[in-house]
């Protein structure tokens, strides 16, 4: 694989390479050099036209532990400003010796249009996309893939164990691009995923299969509720999804002191889970809104800071592997 812009397509043995390497990085992450000479003279770039602050810095951090040098980038302070275009940014960084394009963008698409552009150079220029638009985010998916993998097995992780698991996805699955793409790693793990927002929150596909009463979809692994109990109920894992009200016109946004009360995930609902849940966020977090601000910061429920320390070495995986050519 040369890019990574979705995980549609990505098998389990490819999650499997991605989950063992990251667990090596996090071993080395543990040492007092933290630092590994892998991509020593490649150069990547943090290409981002929207803002970030866990995507973009753990991804420099990540190439800068692997010895890649690092260029970043932010529109607001580019000549962007000026009118150059997208794919003219591009090849000014290509110019520069740039071997992996890391990219986020408000538009879904963006990093795929990149990634044509590049292999109709016939560069060996590798993009990874780091969340465009409503459609994918794959380094989220994978880090929150691999937060509970090693929650189950810190140094064996592998998309297996997650076979029967309940995991619930609740809250803004409309706008949401960690969604898309933790259902294509779980459903390939084998995993049982129940998606419950409101009825204004879900993609209108899905809320066409609620009105027609086919809840469960591809072949029972996917599971649609507007009520978030039957969702919680026996869940093995909650993942709780940020409001993203600057992608909402007024009319979507609901009263923030309802949906709390209708969705957002506090101590006493996660009674109906079982006993040992815990709880995901992939940030950042509305604090009270779609989690209550306690349940965020205790460490026997919430992965949250979890998934950022996972972060850093499942990208220094996705830049070794795909650096290294050898994904
Ligand atoms: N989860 C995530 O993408 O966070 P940032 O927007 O801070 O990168």
């Amino acid at each position: 694989r040369h890019h990574v812009i979705s995980l549609a397509d990505f098998t389990p043995a490819e999650y499997n390479t991605v989950l063992q390497t990251a667990a090596s990085f996090q071993e080395v992450l543990s040492r007092r050099t933290k630092k590994v000479p892998t991509l020593q003279g490649q150069v990547v770039a943090n290409l981002f036209f929207e803002p970030s602050t866990r995507t973009r810095s753990s991804f420099e951090l990540a190439a800068k532990r692997l010895s890649a040098d690092t260029l970043n980038f932010a529109a607001s302070t580019s000549s962007m400003t000026k009118g150059e275009t997208i794919l003219d940014t591009a090849k000014t960084y290509l110019a520069m010796g740039t071997d992996i394009m890391v990219i986020r963008h408000k538009e879904a698409g963006v990093p795929n249009a990149i990634a044509q552009e590049m292999d109709r150079l016939g560069v060996r220029v590798s993009v990874l996309n780091a969340g465009d638009g409503q459609h994918e985010h794959p380094s989220q998916a994978l880090l929150d893939l691999f937060t509970i993998c090693t929650l189950i097995d810190r140094d064996r992780p592998n998309i297996e164990m997650l076979a029967g698991k309940k995991i619930a996805i609740v809250g803004d699955i409309l706008h949401s691009r960690v969604a898309r793409s933790n259902i294509w790693s779980l459903i390939a793990s084998g995993a049982q995923v129940h998606l419950a927002a409101p009825p204004t929150l879900l993609p209108k596909l899905f809320a066409e299969y609620i009105y027609s009463e086919k809840t469960d979809i591809l072949n029972g692994q996917l599971f649609l509720h507007w009520q978030l109990e039957p969702a919680l109920q026996d869940a093995d894992f909650v993942m709780t999804l940020r409001l993203q009200k600057e992608r909402m016109t007024a009319h979507l946004l609901p009263s923030l002191r309802e949906y709390h009360q209708l969705f957002g995930i506090t101590r006493q609902k996660l009674q109906l889970c079982n006993s040992n849940v815990k709880v995901l966020h992939p940030g950042p977090v509305n604090r009270g809104v779609e989690i209550s601000s306690d349940l965020m910061d205790d460490p026997e429920f919430s992965l949250i800071q979890s998934q950022v320390t996972s972060g850093v070495a499942v990208r220094m995986a996705l830049l070794y592997l795909i650096g290294s050519g050898k994904t």
